[in-house]
């Protein structure tokens, strides 16, 4: 089925989450129609009434609390709604906590996609766009960006999920004519929407890098610990390739929109194609929020290296995405957020 703003609605799974969030508002403000469902256990329903507020709506969201793993539950939403296509963000995504609770992760991720995409099967909707990682490459750094045809392999169970998950609906898409499916293999999202009402709002200690960094600048963390400072990098602290929220949110409106090409299956890197060190983001933030920042000089993390970078270049070709909002506006949209959401959602 062709897809457009008018052919059906668009089910965001994991839409209440930082990124889904964010896609759900430019979808919604780009006039598609959309349904969420989330289990909510890692966000709230507070982003669905922010991204109400921005775009003017007089109706909330249609929002069902639903986790994959219920296919009864899945099922009903598509009963109630003519859903033409998916876009698939739940899923667990803590790195450290994959390796302590691997099965978890399978169960939850793995078993909920192909529960997903089931119902997508006995209800006809063969299109989706799916949230892939850049974790799915080959941890080590030839000096050269990464290309969707790089060497593949994981270093973690949830690593590994979103390459079983990718090889599962490359599967299904070979084996049916009708499929059309995009793989986005984002790169290191921050930021926030320039409102400064949606962002990223971590239910434990963050464990990735910006989120620890604005929580250290509004006071509620000591000091930013630096992962490592003998990585071949400029200053000797790990480069990282970082995507604004809202452009990687607009990525996933144009590749929707592509799945109307009928292409069958798809990869796209997404990031910016320059990278930053660790001790420039802090920089960077420091500059955004008008304040020293502390951080202290730690030894590595384990199974980091030096260099994650994106080639950009297929993306820009085929999609014609190109980020549009750099570092700076990433540090100052990421502040304002944080500054006027010092406890999240629950602020
Ligand atoms: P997030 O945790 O904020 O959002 C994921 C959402 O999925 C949450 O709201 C959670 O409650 C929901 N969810 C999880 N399991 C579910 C289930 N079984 N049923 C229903 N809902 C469920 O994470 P995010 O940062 O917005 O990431 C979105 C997607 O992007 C994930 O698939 C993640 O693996 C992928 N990704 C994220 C990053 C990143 O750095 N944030 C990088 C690459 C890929
Ligand atoms: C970035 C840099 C750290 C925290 C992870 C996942 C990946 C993807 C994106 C989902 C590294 C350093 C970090 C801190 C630090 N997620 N760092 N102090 O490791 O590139 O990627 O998130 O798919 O799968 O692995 O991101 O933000 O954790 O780290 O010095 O407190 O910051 O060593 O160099 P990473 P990150």
């Amino acid at each position: 089925m062709a897809i457009s703003t008018d052919s059906g609605y668009v089910l965001v799974t994991g839409g209440t989450g930082f990124i889904g969030s964010h896609t759900v508002l430019v979808l919604i403000t780009q006039g598609f129609r959309v349904v969420v469902v989330d289990n909510l256990s890692n966000s709230c329903e507070e982003p669905l009434r922010r991204i109400e507020k921005l775009a003017g709506l007089s109706e909330p969201v249609p929002f069902h609390k639903v986790d994959l793993g219920d296919r009864d539950a899945l099922r009903d939403v598509f009963r109630r709604y003519p859903i033409a296509s998916v876009v698939h963000f739940a899923a667990l995504k803590a790195v450290g906590e994959s390796v302590q609770k691997p099965l978890a992760y399978y169960r939850n991720n793995v078993a909920g996609t192909l529960n997903l995409m089931d119902v997508m099967t006995e209800f006809a909707v063969r299109n989706i766009v799916f949230s892939s990682s850049a974790t799915v490459y080959e941890a080590v750094y030839e000096g050269h960006p990464l290309r969707e045809t790089n060497p593949l392999g994981c270093t973690s169970p949830y690593g590994r999920t979103k390459l079983y998950m990718e090889n599962i609906i490359k599967d299904a898409v070979d084996a049916e004519a009708g499929w059309n499916a995009i793989m986005l293999r984002y790169f290191n999202p921050t930021g926030a929407h320039e409102s400064g009402t949606m962002g990223e709002d971590p239910q434990q200690i963050p464990n990735n890098l910006m989120p620890y960094v604005s929580q250290v600048a509004i006071g509620k963390l000591e000091s930013v610990h630096v992962f490592g400072t003998d990585y071949n990098t400029r200053d000797g602290t790990g480069v990282r390739d970082y995507i604004h929220v809202m452009d990687l949110a607009e990525a996933h409106v144009i590749a929707l929109r592509r799945l109307a090409e009928n292409n069958g299956y798809e990869i796209f890197n997404l990031g910016s194609g320059t990278g930053q060190t660790v001790l420039e983001m802090i920089h960077a933030m420091s500059e955004a929020c008008g304040r020293v920042i502390p951080y202290t000089l730690d030894p590595r993390r384990p199974g980091d290296i030096d260099t994650i970078l994106c080639d950009p270049q297929k993306a820009t070709e085929v999609l014609g995405f190109t980020v549009r909002r750099d570092l700076k506006q990433m540090c100052a949209d990421l502040w304002r957020w944080q500054q006027s959401n010092p406890n999240g959602y629950s602020s």
